[in-house]
């Protein structure tokens, strides 16, 4: 018997789309199925001013096929120069839906990011008035602390003291990763967390077991098994807080197998079938919807998308390898299991 499900349209509240060849080879990836994206401001140089986000906004409304219908929704590469007022405008001028906070060096093009968050403080309190949201890659950079240990420890000394020192100010915990990541996130108001595809998929053992897989390394690290489990419950339950950000994150080939590989896994291909045979493994296909589609534009305050997507289950889905770009290929992530979930607009 066939089964099917129709759910409005998903949006993806994380999304890397880069520039130039790579951004117009795969935007058409993320378009297919997502109506709308929060859009990362790490490229070289990153998106750090106003007049940035409103030109490389404009390069990514150039790249879109014709007739798309996609809204990126741009983002404020937080640095210790920021200056509030310029945030303030661009917000007050609906250009930017969020700022982002790379811990200087915690990732790919995050040089320029936050070393003394006392240095930040100002553009916090200035985002908490105006109400707009502090989207934050939650993993210290301190060398002495284990790579798979960041992120529960940035929760402690960085992320907690934040919030109590800038009360009102919304947060979402991006890429969570770990059981702290979601009982942090269960324990607070005013706060969103995106979950990965790839995290509810690989564990640690996937990335190293056998062989390293580079395609498999990202940031932050997937971690053990029991992480990986509280991740899928916490995305199938339901709760608000808990929203799909894919992070889908291209390189090249070239950049991912390599003596030192780049962190990322390209998903927004194969996603939307992803998340559905997850959703089916554990009983929550009523709860699918909430994940993708309504859960991120209830914390954004954005009204959830009027346009409706099917899933339909059937044969095994063929995706392509890879997505051949200009820049060279750039390997689409392999779930590790066949997908039955094929994907239509309703
Ligand atoms: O795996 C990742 N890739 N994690 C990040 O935080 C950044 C991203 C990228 O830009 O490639
Ligand atoms: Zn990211």
């Amino acid at each position: 018997m066939s089964q099917s499900l129709t759910i409005r349209r998903p949006d993806d509240w994380h999304l890397h789309l880069r520039d130039g060849a790579m951004l117009r080879a795969v935007l058409p990836e993320t378009t297919r199925h997502f109506a709308r994206a929060i859009i990362m401001p790490n490229l070289v140089p990153p998106v750090v001013t106003g007049a940035q986000a409103a030109a490389y906004r404009d390069r990514i409304l150039d790249a879109l096929p014709d007739v798309v219908d996609f809204t990126p929704l741009m983002t404020l590469y937080l640095t210790e120069d920021t200056d509030p007022e310029d945030v303030a405008a661009a917000h007050a001028s609906g250009l930017v839906s969020a700022v982002k906070l790379y811990p200087a060096g915690a990732t790919t093009n995050s040089a320029s990011g936050v070393k003394d968050f006392d240095k930040v403080r100002g553009v916090l309190e200035r985002m908490a008035e105006i109400g707009l949201p502090l989207c934050l890659h939650g993993e210290v950079t301190d060398p002495e602390i284990d790579i798979f240990d960041r992120e529960a420890v940035f929760i402690d000394r960085v992320l907690d003291p934040i919030r109590r020192a800038t009360p009102g100010l919304r947060t979402v915990m991006e890429h969570i990763t770990t059981r702290d990541g979601v009982d942090y996130a269960r324990s607070q108001d005013d706060l969103g967390a995106t979950i990965t595809t790839h995290h509810l998929v690989i564990n640690r053992n996937h990335l190293l077991v056998g062989g390293i897989r580079p395609h498999y390394y990202c940031l932050p690290v997937a971690k053990r098994e029991e992480h990986r489990l509280a991740l899928r419950a916490a995305a199938t339950s339901g709760d608000a807080r808990f929203f799909l950000g894919t992070d889908s994150a291209p390189h090249t080939d070239a950049n991912k197998e390599s003596a030192c590989g780049c962190a990322g896994c390209f998903t927004a291909t194969n996603t939307m079938s992803i998340l559905a045979h997850i959703f089916e493994e554990e009983d929550a296909l009523d709860r699918l919807e909430a994940f993708t589609s309504l859960n991120g534009p209830g914390f954004y305050g954005l009204p959830p998308n009027e346009t409706l997507i099917r899933l339909t289950k059937g044969d095994a889905v063929v995706f392509p390898d890879r997505i051949n770009t200009e820049a060279g290929p750039v390997t689409v992530f392999d779930p590790g299991m066949p997908v039955h979930w094929h994907v239509s607009t309703a």
